[in-house]
C-alpha cells in the first residue's frame, strides 16, 4: 500500500507548475474542494490522478453527466431492486439498508482513509448543481431519511472539481472553493509535457511538431483549436508513420490527428498552401509569436 504524504509535489507523468501545486496544497489545508478550470486538454482530469498518486491516496471519480442530479453523489435508493426482490426473490425487503447505494461522494465519505473525490466536468450538469452540493461538501455529511441514517466523513477527502466551460459557476458556491486557472501550456512546458509521455522522442522531430501546433494554434478564427491530447496523439502519428521531422512543417502530416472540424481543416490547408505557411512567417512578424 503507498504511504499518504502531505503535500503534493507533481509526479513523474505529471507537470506541474508551482502555482499548481500551491493551490492544491492550500485547497487541502483548508479543507476546501480545488475548482480547476481550463480548456479541454490542459490536465484537469489528469491532476487528480497525479494528487492521488503523488499523496499515496485512492482516487473516486464521479464523472458528471447532462442528467447528473446532486443526490447521485450521495446515495440512491434502489427501489426498483426492492420491488423484485419482494415479488420474486426470497430476501428479506424490510431492511430497505440493503437498498442503499452510496454514490462517489457517499463512498469518499465512508473510506476508513482519505481519497481524492474527483467531480469531473461539473459544468456539464444544470445549473443548479453546484449550489446542490454545497451544504454536504461544507458538512461533510448527510442524511438518509429512507433509514433515519446519517453519513459522515471518516476523513474529509481532497475534493477536485473541473469544469471546462467558460460559463460561470454560482457565486455561493465559488466562495467556498479554492480556484485556479491552468492556462494553455507554453512551448516549454509542453515540450515537458510531451517528454514525460515520450522520453525518447527524436529532438527534432518534437521541434518540428511543436512549431507546426503553435502556428495551427494561431491561426485565427478555428472552431476548435488543438489541445494538448491531439498534440501528444500526433506526435505518436509522426513517429509510427516514420515521418521525417523536415516534411513536418510543410505537409502537415496526419493533420486529422490535431484538426477535428471541416471548416478548420480547410482553413489550415488554405493557410499552409497560400504562401502564409511556416516556412515564410517564419521570418516575419506575427503568426508565431506564440512560439
Ligand atoms: N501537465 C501535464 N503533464 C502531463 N501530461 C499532461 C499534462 N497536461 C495534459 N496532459 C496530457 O494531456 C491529455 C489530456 O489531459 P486531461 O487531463 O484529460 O485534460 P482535461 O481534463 O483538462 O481535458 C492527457 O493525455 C494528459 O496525460
Ligand atoms: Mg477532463
Amino acid at each position: 500500500m503507498l504511504e499518504a504524504r502531505a503535500t503534493f509535489t507533481g509526479t513523474s507523468d505529471y507537470i506541474a507548475s508551482e502555482d499548481l501545486q500551491n493551490s492544491v496544497n492550500v485547497s487541502i489545508a483548508l479543507g476546501r474542494p480545488l475548482l480547476i478550470k481550463g480548456e479541454p486538454g490542459t490536465g484537469k482530469t489528469m491532476l487528480a490522478r497525479s494528487i492521488a498518486e503523488g499523496m499515496g491516496m485512492d482516487l473516486l471519480i464521479w464523472n458528471i453527466k447532462s442528467t447528473t442530479k446532486a443526490k447521485d453523489g450521495l446515495y440512491i435508493y434502489d427501489t426498483v431492486q426492492r420491488l423484485y426482490d419482494s415479488q420474486f426473490g426470497d430476501h428479506d425487503v424490510s431492511d430497505i439498508r440493503h437498498y442503499i447505494r452510496h454514490g462517489k461522494m457517499g463512498e469518499a465519505f465512508l473510506s476508513d482513509k482519505k481519497v481524492v473525490l474527483l467531480i469531473d466536468e461539473i459544468d456539464k450538469a444544470d445549473i443548479e448543481f453546484p449550489n446542490d452540493l454545497l451544504w454536504e461538501l461544507d458538512v461533510m455529511s448527510f442524511d438518509i431519511p429512507e433509514t433515519g441514517e446519517t453519513v459522515r466523513a471518516n476523513h474529509r477527502p481532497a475534493v477536485i472539481i473541473t469544469s471546462n466551460a467558460e460559463k460561470e459557476l454560482p457565486d455561493a458556491f465559488l466562495r467556498r472553493c479554492v480556484f485556479h486557472y491552468i492556462s494553455f501550456p507554453d512551448a516549454e512546458m509542453m515540450k515537458e509535457i510531451v517528454r514525460v509521455h515520450y522520453p525518447d522522442l527524436e529532438q527534432k522531430l518534437l521541434e518540428e511538431a511543436m512549431k507546426a501546433f503553435y502556428w495551427i494554434r494561431s491561426i485565427d478564427g478555428l472552431q476548435k483549436k488543438p489541445s494538448t491530447s491531439e498534440l501528444l496523439d500526433w506526435v505518436q502519428a509522426l513517429t509510427i508513420g516514420g515521418i521525417s521531422p523536415a516534411k513536418i512543417s510543410k505537409e502537415l502530416p496526419f493533420l486529422g490527428v490535431l484538426i477535428k472540424k471541416d471548416n478548420d481543416f480547410g482553413a489550415v490547408l488554405q493557410r499552409l498552401h497560400s504562401g502564409q505557411g511556416m516556412q515564410r512567417k517564419s521570418s516575419g512578424p506575427g503568426i508565431l509569436r506564440n512560439w
